[in-house]
């Protein structure tokens, strides 16, 4: 072998260190995702959406003037018009709210909520087997009591500046005048075009005289919306809580040609956006602040932090063996509690002092082994109750951040559960009602005979984790989600507002960008932009940029890890505060979202 020149092992010695470099750039940026590589950067206000035109709208708002607050209902009621498959009056949201003025957080849960006559075999056939999810998601009975609108207004109530009359307005044009209707929506009323077909209100909407789905770039108009939101402006939401609204949407739900449901005008006028003690942790120094139950989503999240927060991820490289397996692991052991003890805490006693406890933390930090992955299937902890089977809840939904100059910042995820919810569109009224009854387990008890904590169930009952007056009202249970709208805040500060659709994966996908801000470096749009580590249920899924990555994959397997490639997860929006005060707007390309700032 002859021996290398200096000149030739220079060459070699900087090809390696090149290679090395764009090896350490591609772990720390991910393998490049269309659309921004960087923040958009503000001094004033941001807004953050997954659709176009509601960003504008909220930019708007701000523009003129308006709080985050003011600027979140129009972007809500805009979403109901150009992302309706996604979100809007007819669905529930849970919005976090950091008010500048006093500090505080605070959570208000907008989720929708069972009939009264809502019973533990709605989703079971007359031989007590499932009914399949297309079937069981169309339709009236899987319609849980709208809680958007009354969220929206109660948020508005206590902390906007302007009138509903005035945020409406962007979106009646947007629903009279007509907007252009992009490849994704259109690409959605073609993968739903069977289930629309079965509402003639969906069919006139949604699909062409010849039953197709509106092209991608035609106009869209939906001169009912309008006319809804406009009486909604000019009656205030009794209109829709109390007035003829409710009476359609109950008409809706109960004469629904396929599956007919139970909801009477007595649950709707029942239903109150209810405000939540929001779940605070502490991560190396932040303060994660999340959602409380009916979502699993803040205090599962909280756990996974608790759990890393032993493993020195901030030494190790993103997208590394060693940091990607504990980041799996800590979903995976969180999952297992979630499933057995989470859902409606006004109807089930979910352990959530202890799970929170860092304490806790310590002892299922235990369940991590040092050189294989913690093997399937996770057995949740034994906090004295019996575990529900579990299972995890479908969804599509959306999410979208707010700032504005006084640095209110809301964080809102929003939904009607799968992409255009029950396929029905309110007769006269052009919104779509949710399937998030759906959320709900298949089946009330567990094996044992015992009350499932996420079961179906009728009846309503005093909401007691509610906070204030709240817990005196009454309603019915609302299913588990895992919607996780977050506000990180340092020394008392908002730093990052984040949240994510996507079913049970949003803890995941939340996480992910959550870690790759504090722990990672990362600027706010390349952790939203970087693939994800997604880990339920024992499983482990990699975005397909990541699952690329052959020695990675090879190294999650020789621990044991089941390891899939998930394609793409997600949508997260994000806002980062940064230490200048100046604003980081982030914005999902995985679903054509967009930042904007002034
Ligand atoms: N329907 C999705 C969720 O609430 O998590």
């Amino acid at each position: 072998m002859t021996r290398m020149t200096r000149g030739a092992a220079r060459s070699m010695a900087i090809l390696v260190a090149a290679l090395a470099l764009v090896l350490v750039a591609n772990r720390t940026a991910g393998a490049p995702l269309g659309g921004p590589q960087q923040s958009v950067v503000a001094e004033s206000g941001m807004v953050s959406t997954s659709n176009h035109y509601a960003t504008l709208v909220g930019l708007e708002i701000l523009q003129s003037g308006g709080a985050a607050i003011d600027a979140m209902v129009a972007v809500q009621l805009a979403l109901t018009v150009t992302e309706p498959y996604a979100s809007g009056i007819g669905g529930g949201c849970f919005i976090m709210l950091h008010d500048a003025a006093t500090g505080s957080i605070v959570a208000l849960d907008g989720r929708e909520e069972a009939p009264a006559a809502y019973h533990g075999a709605v989703f079971l056939d007359d031989n007590g087997d499932v009914i399949p999810f297309d079937e069981r998601s169309t339709g009236g009975m899987p319609v849980g009591v709208p809680g958007t609108l009354a969220a929206m207004a109660r948020a508005l109530d206590e902390y906007g500046t302007m009138t509903l009359s005035d945020l409406a307005a962007p979106a009646v044009r947007l629903a009279r005048d007509g907007f252009v209707l992009d490849r994704g929506f259109s690409q959605q009323i073609a993968a739903n075009k069977e289930r629309l077909a079965r509402f003639p209100h969906s069919v006139a909407l949604y699909l062409t005289s010849d039953g197709e789905a509106k092209a991608s770039g035609s106009t869209f108009h939906n001169p009912d919306l309008a006319d809804t939101l406009e009486l909604i402006a000019a009656e205030g939401v009794d209109a829709f809580y109390n007035g003829a609204i409710a009476q359609d949407i109950v008409g809706a739900v109960r004469m629904a040609p396929h599956n007919p449901g139970v909801m009477t005008a007595a649950d709707v006028a029942r239903y109150r956006a209810v405000y939540r003690e929001p779940v605070r942790s502490g991560y190396r120094g932040y303060e994660v602040v999340g959602m409380n139950m009916p979502t699993s989503g803040g205090a599962s999240l909280a756990m996974m932090l608790n759990l890393l927060e032993g493993v020195d991820l901030p030494s190790m490289t993103w997208g590394s063996l060693a940091a990607t397996r504990r980041i799996a692991d800590a979903q995976n052991i969180v999952f297992a509690d979630r499933n057995a003890y989470m859902g409606d805490a006004d109807f089930v006693d979910v352990p959530l002092e202890r799970l929170l406890s860092k304490d806790y933390a310590r002892t299922r930090r235990g369940l991590m082994l040092p050189l294989n992955a913690v093997p399937p299937p996770v057995a949740p902890g034994d906090l004295g109750l019996t575990p529900s089977n579990g299972s995890a809840e479908g969804g599509h939904t959306t999410h979208f951040c707010v700032v504005d100059s006084q640095r209110n910042v809301v964080s809102v995820t929003t939904t009607i559960e799968r992409y255009f919810g029950s396929a029905m569109t309110v007769p006269g009224r052009g919104f779509l009602l949710n399937n998030e009854l759906t959320d709900f387990e298949t089946h009330a008890l567990n094996d044992d005979g015992t009350f499932a904590a996420n079961g179906p169930s009728g009846g309503v009952r005093a909401r007691r984790t509610a906070l204030g007056d709240d817990a005196e009202t009454q309603g019915g249970k609302r299913p588990r989600s895992s919607m996780a709208p977050t506000i990180v805040l340092r020394d008392g500060r908002p730093v990052l507002a984040v949240g994510s659709p996507g079913g049970s994966t949003i803890i995941g996908t939340t996480l992910n960008v959550i870690l790759n801000v504090l722990d990672f470096g990362m600027d706010v749009q390349e952790a939203v932009n970087a693939p994800r580590v997604i880990a339920r249920n024992g499983a482990v899924d990699l975005e397909s940029r990541l699952f690329a990555d052959a020695a990675l994959v090879a190294g999650l397997r020789a621990k044991g890890f089941v390891v899939r490639d998930a394609g793409s997860v997600g949508a997260a929006q994000a806002v980062g505060i940064a230490d200048d005060g100046s604003l980081r707007g982030a914005a999902d390309p995985r679903k054509n979202g967009l930042a904007l700032g002034h």
